[in-house]
């Protein structure tokens, strides 16, 4: 029987290399877009760069696009590639949008022009709810972002559709809430504090400096995520889907988890801006608030219903919050010893 063959963008992030790993056990040929950087490094999939082939191109080129479309003659296409650190979309609004947004239309055309069978998976985000207007979130709350990349995200979200509808293509939009994982990066807010914590308890640092302490999250493990998002391009047709854990949590509640895995109990003093968290064992203040890490608009509460995805996609989810927190703090705690990542 003939391997399947699939094109990841995105291919060296998070849930590329998760994906990656789970195309590869399915027995597909798996291509990887990467970006082209002065210094060659394949990073989370530097452990199956033999079993990878890489192609050069950029969400921005639409002629890279055609180019590893025309290479690859992908089944499936899996778009993960963007500027996916919310924070840095207020500072980079249209690159954020060029990549986040036009990108899709670029990623669509290519596909369109030379493989317009492929099924398409979009890398759509609970950022699109925003100020939520419905609790939970599910496909069919209305958006309403607040920050330029839930905004470029809203377009990718809905020029998948577009296609979808226009020309008939198998295209679809997974709506997935924050998923993280030990390869997470390191400015998004669960692993700046798992590392934090690692080099806390190992005494290398003295605390970690947070924002808003408040907002919730629906956070899940990314493991998990790729397969829904492999399952969404297995059905007989293609649509969208949240999926999430269901369950919410704050930031301070995740610190909370994340000293807890190395033993430190944490005693919250103060308020706002002077609120600290303290070492209950010790005294000693692990954890102080930066307005820098502030932002602009915030997204202050995210829940999402799977309920589509667990009836129709058989979607599960198999590691739990406690789970993923020790993971990552474990983790964190191995590189650091071992002195590499
Ligand atoms: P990530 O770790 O930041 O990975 C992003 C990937 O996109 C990297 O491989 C990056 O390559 C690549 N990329 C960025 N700009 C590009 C461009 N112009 N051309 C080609 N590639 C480019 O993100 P992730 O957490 O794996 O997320 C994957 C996707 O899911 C993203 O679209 C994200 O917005 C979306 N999403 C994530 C979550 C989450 O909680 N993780 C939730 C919902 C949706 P470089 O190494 O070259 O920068
Ligand atoms: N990054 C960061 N750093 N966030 C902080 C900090 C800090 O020091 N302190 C508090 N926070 C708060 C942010 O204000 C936000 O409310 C929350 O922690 C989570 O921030 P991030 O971890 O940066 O993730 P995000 O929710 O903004 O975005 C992630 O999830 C989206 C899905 O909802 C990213 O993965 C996006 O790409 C993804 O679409």
């Amino acid at each position: 029987m003939l391997r399947k063959k699939a094109l990841i963008t995105g291919i060296n992030g998070q849930d590329g290399s998760y994906l990656a790993e789970l195309l590869l056990d399915k027995g597909y040929d798996v291509y990887g877009l990467m970006r082209r950087k002065s210094k060659l490094e394949y990073g989370n999939v530097t452990h199956l760069k033999d079993k990878i082939k890489f192609i050069y191109g950029d969400m921005t080129d639409l002629v890279s696009l055609i180019n590893a479309v025309r290479i690859a003659m992908p089944d499936e296409v899996y778009n993960l590639a963007a500027q996916s650190f919310v924070g840095t979309s207020w500072d980079q609004p249209i690159a954020t949008a060029e990549i986040d947004g036009l990108g899709v239309t670029n990623m669509l055309e290519a596909l369109k022009i030379a493989a317009p069978l492929a099924r398409f998976y979009q890398a759509s985000t609970s950022e699109m709810f925003g100020l939520v207007q419905e609790i939970p979130q599910k496909e069919t709350t209305p958006f309403y972002p607040r920050s330029p990349y839930g905004v470029a995200k809203v377009y990718g979200h809905w020029i998948t559709k577009n296609y979808r509808e226009s020309y008939d293509m198998f295209a679809c939009s997974g709506i997935l809430f924050n998923h993280e994982s030990e390869r997470r990066g390191e400015e998004f807010v669960t692993r700046k504090i798992t590392m934090a914590v690692a080099k806390i308890a190992l005494g290398l640092q003295d605390h970690v400096e947070l924002g808003n302490l408040d907002a919730k999250r629906d956070w899940g493990h990314a493991k998990d995520y790729v397969k829904a998002m492999w399952l969404m391009l297995q059905q007989e047709k293609p649509d969208d889907y949240v999926i999430a854990t269901g369950e919410t949590r704050t930031v301070r509640e995740f610190a909370e988890a994340a000293f807890a895995a190395v033993d430190i109990q944490l005693e919250w003093k103060g308020q706002g801006v002077e609120e600290v968290g303290i070492d209950k064992n010790t005294g000693k203040v692990v954890l102080k608030i930066n307005p820098e890490f502030f932002r602009p608009a915030e997204v202050e509460l995210l829940i999402g219903c799977p309920d589509k995805a667990k009836k129709q996609l058989g979607w599960k989810l198999e590691i739990p919050f406690k789970e993923l927190v020790e993971r990552m703090v474990k983790n964190d705690l191995r590189i650091l010893k071992e002195g590499n990542k």
